[in-house]
């Protein structure tokens, strides 16, 4: 499987397929509850989902489906700052965007930068005719990064209990 189209360079990041050296650190920003309490994928985990959600799911869709969630590197230091990137759905049949990052760099535009980077990679390289965000209501900043990137709210879902809104966004016409 060619996963060149997963290294991605913007301005401040490096985007990269997932290692199995991001559990530790993935594992630390998911223990910050200002980080988990929006997820909706059961805030704080043991390490043990956060390495099976890596190795089973994460490197399980870059085998499946050519991609999935990617790590967020912020390149001035090396370090691994949470992830982006594009994960297909089954049940739903859709391709879901989605971002979360270390607290610490919150508020510098970089889920902007990194969703952006994705985005564009999915579009112009995957050819994927539209891409979807699911996001819970009280997620503000969340829904405040789809909006910067173009999505337009499309309806609410129940997944788990919980009232989840869909936003969409074609590809670009020509694009
Ligand atoms: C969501 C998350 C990735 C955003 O990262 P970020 O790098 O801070 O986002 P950006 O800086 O690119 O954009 C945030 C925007 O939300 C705005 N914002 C922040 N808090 C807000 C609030 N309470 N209400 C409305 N807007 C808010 C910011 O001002 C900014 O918009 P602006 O550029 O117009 O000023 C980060 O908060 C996070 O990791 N949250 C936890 C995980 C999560 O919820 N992921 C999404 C699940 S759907």
């Amino acid at each position: 499987m060619h996963l060149e189209h997963l290294y991605i360079e913007t301005e401040r990041l490096i985007l990269r397929p997932h290692i199995l050296e991001d559990v530790q650190a993935s594992y630390e920003m998911n223990l910050d509850v200002r980080v988990s309490r929006y997820t909706g994928d059961g805030g704080v985990v043991p390490r043990e989902t956060i390495e099976r959600r890596i190795v089973e799911d994460v490197l399980g869709d870059y085998q499946k489906y050519g991609y999935g969630r990617q790590a967020v590197v912020w390149k001035a230091t090396g370090q691994f700052i949470g992830f982006a990137g594009l994960k297909y759905l089954e049940d739903l049949q859709e391709i879901d965007l989605g971002y979360r990052l270390c607290y610490d760099f919150w508020g510098k535009g970089i889920a902007t930068e990194a969703a952006n980077a994705c985005l564009e990679m999915g579009f112009n390289h995957l050819k994927l005719p539209r891409v979807i965000g699911m996001v819970l209501p009280e997620n503000k900043t969340s829904v405040r990064v789809l909006e910067k990137l173009g999505f337009l709210f499309e309806n609410c879902i129940e997944e788990d209990g919980m009232t989840v809104e869909v936003y969409g966004k074609q590809a670009p016409q020509n694009g």
